[in-house]
């Protein structure tokens, strides 16, 4: 028997780096863009294959996993939630999603993963407890993480995300056309992460009050998603990419392709993620959606991808 498992990818659409320090931030799953974990029993081992995410076989024996590990870490969580004693089977994990670019690969890869071990042992793990469980691993991979990426993939919903506050869960009214286009420049969001943490410990009052104006931020833009009002959100996707340049995580090819999506018409477009490279998010309305594609592959863009948000389905672990 084989399990399927899978997770989406995720962009934040704004409010990163301010949610590090409590402020809110909206973001949406990428349901069109997923990692997958496929499962079947074997004795023994349990052996972990991620060549997409350029790792070589893992094998964890018993119940030995590695904590340092992302892979082998929650592995080792999800069976032991599950009350697996020791761990067996062969998980294959593919993934659509480039690593280290704003898209969410670790958290996906991670909830996909975990999903397919416990399918392996008969069980389903609910998204609150593996909610828990990928925020552990995303300390692996971002340091001290806001836990949106987790949330977002998991719950696989647009969340406005607030540190330790209750999921809240957004209705987008009329739908977002998305643009992303990645830079090709990997970027580790630890590294930014502890520069915004730095500057912040620098000039203490002038990085509180960019957090603070991206909060502001956040709180309409989320009254414009809920209403609507889309020319007024792209504005204000805008006015954050401005504040994100101010915590100096920005970059000459994420400001260039801000530029070139701005200039075919896009309503509103900013760096998405821990930035620094990685990807931008631009929304666009339906008659600009073209030229916006064309001007970011014409500015460098190496990979551009068009979502709908909320219009996606929940692609799911019946696959
Ligand atoms: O994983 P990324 O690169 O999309 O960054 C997540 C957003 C940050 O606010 C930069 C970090 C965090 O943990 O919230």
């Amino acid at each position: 028997m084989e399990v399927h498992a899978s997770a989406p990818g995720k962009a934040i659409l704004c409010g990163e780096h301010a949610v590090v320090y409590g402020l809110p931030a909206i973001a949406i799953p990428l349901s069109g863009i997923r990692a997958r974990a496929i499962g079947k029993a074997s004795a023994d081992t349990l052996t972990i294959f991620a060549e997409d995410l350029g790792q070589a076989p893992l094998r964890i024996v018993g119940d030995e996993y590695d904590r340092a590990n992302p892979l082998s870490l929650m592995a080792g969580l999800t069976a032991k939630l599950v009350g697996a004693a020791s761990m067996s089977g062969e998980i294959r994990i593919r993934s659509e999603l480039p690593i280290a670019s704003g898209l969410g690969s670790g958290a996906a890869v991670s909830a996909a993963l975990g999903r397919a071990v416990a399918q392996l042992y008969g069980a389903e793990i609910p998204d609150e407890d593996l909610n828990r469980i990928v925020f552990e691993v995303e300390k692996l991979h971002h340091g001290t993480p806001s836990g949106i990426d987790n949330t977002v993939v998991v719950y696989e919903k647009p969340v406005y995300f607030r540190r330790d506050a209750a999921l809240e869960v957004i209705t987008i009214r009329s739908g977002l056309r998305i643009v992303l286009a990645d830079t090709g420049v990997a970027s580790l969001t630890r590294d930014a992460v502890a520069d915004v943490r730095a500057l912040a410990r620098k000039a203490p009052k002038r990085t509180g009050r960019i957090f603070d104006e991206i909060g502001t931020i956040v709180a309409e833009a989320r009254d414009c998603i809920e209403r609507g009002s889309l020319d007024r959100l792209g504005a204000l996707m805008t006015a954050n990419h401005e504040l994100l340049q101010a915590l100096t995580v920005s970059s000459p090819e994420l400001d260039s392709l801000v530029d070139a999506a701005m200039k075919a018409g896009a309503l509103g477009a900013k760096l998405s993620g821990g930035g620094r490279g990685g990807n931008i998010i631009a929304l666009c309305a339906e008659d600009s959606l073209c030229d916006v594609k064309d001007s970011l592959l014409a500015a460098g863009s190496k990979q551009v991808l068009v979502n709908g948000a909320g219009h996606g389905s929940r692609d799911d672990d019946s696959d």
